[in-house]
């Protein structure tokens, strides 16, 4: 583990709750040799303003008060720069989550977090969940911003949509590295540092009705999206005497903000159907008992809720938020 991932758990095992932020210019620090001295040294003393092991110096601080349900609280969501993702990580924002938003496309964090204008609770690191060296920056990021995690959003996915005689594989491997090995890299690191931490956590992976349902030329999709929640629930299985809880939230179709459904996607399902792409939205929406339009803020709602202490007893579940389309469960 490196020193700075060592020094942050030591701090949480004696001051939880703190967050710490890396801060090489800091002045007078409580110096420890290592992390284990670190924690020795803050044992039974008021919590010193800042901290230092070796080259890293950490500044320390409570979280900022803020009301809602998830106050205090890291996360990390991944894809955070458009659709679901996005939305997902506005609502751990807007429950009192500190919330690094990662992705692949710079640009797009840039904009988000021009946007939101919360720099106290916003940071951004680019991730590519297909990297694990991008991914364990990203964490590491995380700890240099904010000192500590509570919990995940897996929210970064693909759907590349063929029929089967015609899928490519080179999109059948894409879909299987952002949608698969994206998460299990996620999920890998995010328990390094909860585990390190010994505080619990969540995680919350993004998987689709598709993931219950299948739909038709979708081979990559519905693999991946089925294969997530089989990983929640051995994770949930594997990680529950840690204190972290894993659930999956499986969204029907969402419109509003999505990348994946771009003209093309609406073009491909059209043909499906054999309807005009204009009539694709109402069509979908039309398959729902509730004939509601699922939006981002439905997800969201369901991720604050598996994240926070009113879930704490819920673990390898699935919440399905689809307005009612599919039945299986
Ligand atoms: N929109 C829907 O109808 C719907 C329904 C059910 C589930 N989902 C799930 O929600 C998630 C997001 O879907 P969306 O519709 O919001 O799509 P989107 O394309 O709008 O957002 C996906 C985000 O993931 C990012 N991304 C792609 N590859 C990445 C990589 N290698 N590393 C990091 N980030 C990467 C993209 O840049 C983008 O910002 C997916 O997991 C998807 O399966 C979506």
């Amino acid at each position: 583990m490196s020193v700075l991932r060592a020094t942050c758990a030591a701090i949480q095992s004696i001051h939880p709750g703190t967050q710490a932020r890396l801060a090489p210019g800091v002045g007078a620090a409580l110096t420890a040799a290592d992390p284990a001295a670190l924690a020795a040294a803050l044992r039974g003393i008021p919590r010193p303003a800042s901290v230092a092991v070796g080259d890293v110096r950490l500044e320390l601080a409570d979280a900022p008060s803020v009301a809602g349900v998830l106050n205090g609280q890291v996360a990390l969501v991944t894809g955070a720069a458009s659709g679901l993702g996005l939305g997902v990580a506005k609502g751990l924002l807007a429950a009192g989550a500190s919330v690094v938003f990662t992705d692949v496309d710079a640009d797009g964090l840039a904009a988000v977090a021009t946007a939101l204008a919360c720099p106290e609770r916003v940071h951004t690191a680019r991730c590519d969940v297909t990297d694990e060296t991008s991914v364990a920056a990203a964490f590491d990021a995380a700890l240099a911003r904010f000192g500590r995690l509570d919990g995940i959003a897996c929210c970064a996915g693909v759907a590349p949509a063929f029929p089967l005689a015609d899928f490519p594989l080179a999109k059948w491997k894409l879909g299987l590295e952002i949608n698969l090995t994206g998460y299990f890299l996620c999920g890998r690191e995010a328990v390094r540092i909860l585990g390190a931490q010994g505080r619990g956590g969540w995680m919350v992976l993004l998987s689709s009705k598709s993931g219950l349902e299948p739909s038709k030329n979708n081979s990559v999709y519905n693999a991946t999206k089925a294969g997530e929640l089989h990983l929640a629930r051995g994770w949930a299985l594997e990680l529950g005497g840690q204190g972290i809880r894993v659930n999956c939230i499986a969204p029907g179709n969402v419109f509003k903000g999505s990348k994946i459904w771009n003209e093309t996607y609406i073009a491909e399902a059209a043909k499906k159907k054999g309807i005009r792409p204009d009539e694709v939205i109402p069509y979908y929406i039309n398959l729902t008992s509730l004939k509601r339009d699922i939006l981002p803020d439905d997800i969201a709602n369901a991720a604050v809720f598996l994240a926070s202490d009113a879930a704490r007893c819920v673990t390898g579940q699935v919440l399905v938020v689809d307005s009612g389309q599919v039945w299986t469960r």
